[in-house]
């Protein structure tokens, strides 16, 4: 019997089990936790919430798939690893709609993932509906092109179409978690409204991807204001916990030489441009957790060192630097939704990040115990369409599935697993999966040159001077 992710506990007896299935209550059960007893009587399904249910549910529709109509007898006894189970859709670098969206909600709720971490805002896009600043789509959500490529990449979601998919989540048990990613990969709020960044100037939505200049200004009271008010409505959205505010990325190139930044750090004593970045997401911090929310800061986001209250930290970038960021957030008790860039990035070809790479996902120890789940983020800037989407993302999100839900770790048992289900996927959703997903040595690396060909972009130089400019300017500073 082959069940992806792997189920706790098998058992498989003689004979064959009568096809009528019954739910039944028991309150001794955990929530999420489910088991299944199939005789010839019939298959007994127990749980005490209706996720257990929904699981158990997912489980034999995998077992119905595989048995077709002959289905042995059997136990299953099962219970998720972690609590988050999540993936990540990026729809700034690229527009995706409601239908495409909700056809991989549906793939990723049957291999049992419970959160939508949905990137919709960044320097390319904005993608969100909010009321009070109707530029941030008019303008915000529209590219005039990408490279030079001649082609223009535009859309957003109104607030009806993001109520249809928090109800479609919803019903498959899936949390939302809203991403509005500050103060950097703004440029598309700033291309709207120009006050909110440090020089007030008219901006493009970018044509480029990589690490921006144009960030949100930290030291007018205006972003503030700002802030909030999206908050506000991006709350009354989502219903869930916890609110994705990014933090990374931010290139403090504009506040070294911002009036009003500088003016924010002297006032508010702080130790320099990183710490400015700490308390502007302090204020976006506090902020959610007055409306009882819970914020998610990428772990660049908070190398401030200052950043308080009660947020979690995924954890992607793996730099020294950064990990001790999320070590010392660890340690002072905040979740940790672990994201590591070298093994879960899905936006990479196979040939760089293999499958069994992502199934081994790298773990630190330092982390371990205050890890709340894992994520697998799917950013799209050389995802052009849906279908490149799926083949990015598939099978290695099955992967990722897998490590989240089952103390199990046996990739050759993961494989037999994933055989069965790609051809249920298949079958049932209609997806593309990668066929090619652990290249060997050589056709990965000829395939991790020619994306790296494709994704390289002489503007990246560009970023990089303004970055060593900064690091120079925070250094001399700091030596004065
Ligand atoms: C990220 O990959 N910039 C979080
Ligand atoms: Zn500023």
């Amino acid at each position: 019997m082959h069940i992806l992710p792997a189920v706790k506990k098998l058992k498989i007896d003689m004979g064959e089990a009568a096809r009528e299935v019954y739910f039944d209550y028991d309150p001794t059960m955990e929530p999420e936790q489910y088991s299944i007893v199939a005789d010839k009587t019939g298959i007994r399904v127990f749980s005490s919430d209706k996720k257990g249910k929904f699981y158990a549910k997912k489980t034999l529709e995998q077992i119905f798939y595989e048995y077709k109509d002959k289905i042995p007898c059997f136990t299953i006894e099962d219970e998720p690893k972690y609590s988050y189970r999540g993936f990540m859709m990026d729809c700034c670098r690229h527009f995706f709609t409601v239908d495409e969206i909700k056809k991989e909600i549906e793939v990723a709720a049957s291999v049992k993932m419970n959160k939508f971490h949905w990137h919709l805002t960044d320097d390319q896009g904005w993608r969100i509906e909010i009321k009070k600043y109707p530029l941030l789509t008019e303008i915000g959500s529209v590219r005039k092109q990408t490279r030079k490529d001649g082609k223009e990449v535009k859309g957003y979601y109104t607030a009806e179409e993001i109520k249809d998919i928090v109800k479609f989540c919803k019903e498959r048990f899936i949390d939302v978690i809203p991403e509005i990613d500050m103060p950097g990969h703004f440029t598309a709020a700033i291309a709207a409204y120009p006050h909110l960044g440090c020089t007030g100037e008219k901006k493009e939505v970018s044509e480029h991807f990589g690490i921006h200049c144009e960030i949100a200004c930290a030291g007018k009271e205006t972003t503030y204001g700002f802030i909030k008010d999206v908050l506000d409505e991006v709350t009354e959205l989502f219903p869930y916990e916890y609110i994705h505010i990014g933090g990374d990325e931010a290139l403090k190139y504009r506040y070294t030489e911002c009036p009003d930044c500088r003016k924010k750090i002297a006032e508010e004593n702080l130790a320099d441009e990183e710490a400015l970045q700490g308390y502007f997401m302090n204020a976006a911090i506090d902020y959610l957790a007055e409306k009882r929310r819970k914020a998610v800061l990428w772990n660049d986001g908070t190398l401030g060192g200052n950043v308080k209250g009660n947020y979690a930290v995924q954890y992607w970038k793996e730099t020294k630097e950064c990990k001790n960021a999320a070590i010392a957030a660890a340690e002072s008790g905040k979740e940790i939704i672990y994201s590591p860039f070298s093994s879960l990035y899905l936006d990479y070809p196979c040939g760089m990040t293999p499958l069994k790479k992502t199934y081994n996902y790298k773990e630190e120890k330092e982390l371990t115990d205050r890890v709340k789940g894992l994520e697998t983020p799917v950013w799209t800037e050389f995802i052009p369409d849906i279908k490149t989407w799926e083949l990015r993302a598939y099978p290695r999100l099955f992967a990722v599935a897998e490590r989240a839900w089952s103390e199990e770790k046996d990739y050759d048992g993961f494989l037999l697993r994933l055989d069965e289900y790609e051809k249920f996927a298949k079958e049932n959703f209609a997806i593309k999966i990668c066929d090619n997903p652990d290249p060997n040595r050589i056709a990965g690396l000829i395939e991790t040159l020619k994306f790296g060909i494709k994704a390289f972009d002489p503007y990246f130089i560009e970023f990089a001077r303004l970055t060593r400019i900064t690091k120079k300017r925070m250094n001399k500073r700091k030596n004065s």
